[in-house]
């Protein structure tokens, strides 16, 4: 068991709790007390949820090194998945540290960017790397069946050497066309939902292929994990209060939307992959919130005027990097010559600071509650910590709720009927 490290996550939720935006303090503490007992839940989840064990695990990682050295000399490898086999490992790319090969994620399946990639492919020095949890998921299958037939019609006489599958132990289609070609397989966890995966080879693997170091991932969830089960009560997790959060405002009828707003480059497809998790864990028996992913500063050009005046039904949750003192400066010359003293000598990322800090005051000043996170960086750790922080809160969100976070009836029908529709021609 890896030696656990703080979080590195900073929270504040003096915004939220005070001020024009505060929630109702009656609320807050309501739902701190019901999230107690959802803390107590999932400390009672240790050796049963299988996600809770994933951050410790160090057994899987030799077969995915290995795996990856074999691909390493390929130019491409295009990770093929979608929804929760696809959007933790995109979320990755900001942490990439090798461009060879240049891993790419390819999800939806549009049919003529698809057919352009496989175009575009020098297909002797392409891998393919299929993910699919249940290997049956039709988008997928219809991108392995189109890409193994255009290597072929390249001259690929061994196809085994041009995929991995990474798919739940069981007979599938995707499984079976494994075995038939011969190609390497790894375990997607049989307890671990998709769009809670991506600390396991959903998104092991492509980070292996991208430099990542995955210990770091790991630890950085684990240290998450480790200060939510070890908090003492509900207020003192932030995963926690979190959720309490929110509920205090869905209790109210308050909550149509929560708003993930970082103030980062790095963290925008982050916010993809929290959409999903949000909101396929928690859409369902008609509740729920919907999650919208934007970023700063350039959100506030857009969207800021809609959040500070609108229907004032969102939690927001800003999130900022160290970026004082950081970046490029303006040259203090020019920019007084041009009547900017506010902008001589200062540093790009002193512009990104006191964005941060004037939305989240500007929101508040306005009666909108907001929640603040801040990280030093966003590096492996970083990252890891971050998408625990938000899979533990969803799922407690989703016990505060009385909600299953860990199915999906609407995707599942979804697939169905594609399938059946096809099947009708
Ligand atoms: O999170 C989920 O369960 C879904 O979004 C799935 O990840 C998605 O539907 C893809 O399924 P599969 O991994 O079985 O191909």
């Amino acid at each position: 068991m890896p030696e656990s490290k703080k979080s590195p996550l900073q929270f504040s939720l003096d915004l939220a709790l005070t001020g024009k935006g505060a929630v109702p303090q009656a609320g807050y503490a309501a739902a701190l007390d019901k999230a107690k007992g959802a803390l107590e839940w999932l400390r009672g989840q240790q050796g049963k949820l299988e996600l809770l064990g994933i951050p410790s695990r160090t057994d899987d990682l030799k077969a995915a090194a290995k795996i990856a050295a074999t691909i390493k000399d390929m130019k491409t490898v295009a990770v093929l998945g979608i929804g929760g086999s696809s959007l933790g490992g995109q979320a990755l790319t900001v942490l990439r540290r090798q461009s060879t090969p240049m891993v790419e994620f390819h999800d939806n399946p549009d049919p003529f960017s698809w057919a352009a990639a496989l175009t575009r492919f020098d297909l002797k020095k392409t891998h393919f790397v299929a993910i699919s949890k249940s290997g049956g998921t039709a988008e997928t299958l219809m991108q392995v069946l189109t890409a193994a037939e255009a290597l072929e019609k390249a001259g690929v006489k061994s196809l085994k050497k041009h995929f991995t599958i990474v798919t739940e132990p069981h007979k599938s289609a995707l499984a079976d066309f494994a075995d038939e070609i011969g190609a390497a397989r790894l375990a997607h966890p049989t307890g671990v939902g998709g769009r809670y995966s991506v600390l396991t080879m959903v998104g092991v693997l492509p980070a292996l292929l991208m430099g990542i170091d995955v210990k770091k991932l790991r630890a950085g969830a684990q240290s998450v994990l480790d200060e939510t089960l070890a908090a003492k009560d509900a207020s003192a997790a932030p995963a926690a209060a979190g959720a309490a959060l929110h509920q205090t405002l869905a209790a109210e009828g308050k909550l149509a939307t929560t708003i993930l707003w970082p103030y980062a480059d790095t963290l925008q497809v982050f916010g993809g992959w929290w959409r999903q998790l949000w909101a396929e864990s928690l859409g369902k028996d008609g509740k729920g919130s919907t999650p919208v992913s934007v970023l700063g500063p350039v959100d506030q050009h857009s969207q800021l005027q809609l959040f500070r005046d609108g229907p004032g039904n969102a939690l927001f949750t800003l999130v900022s990097v160290d970026t004082k003192g950081k970046g490029l400066t303006a040259p203090r010359a020019r920019a007084k010559r041009l009547g900017l003293d506010y902008l001589a000598g200062r540093k790009m990322g002193d512009l990104v600071d006191a964005e941060a800090r004037a939305t989240a005051q500007t929101l508040s000043k306005n009666g909108r509650p907001v929640r603040q996170i801040h990280l030093a960086k966003v590096d492996a750790f970083e990252m890891g910590a971050l998408m625990m922080h938000f899979m533990l809160e969803t799922i407690l969100m989703g016990r505060l709720m009385g909600v299953d976070p860990f199915d999906q009836p609407g995707v599942e029908e979804g697939k169905v009927l594609a399938r059946q529709y096809l099947q009708e021609g």
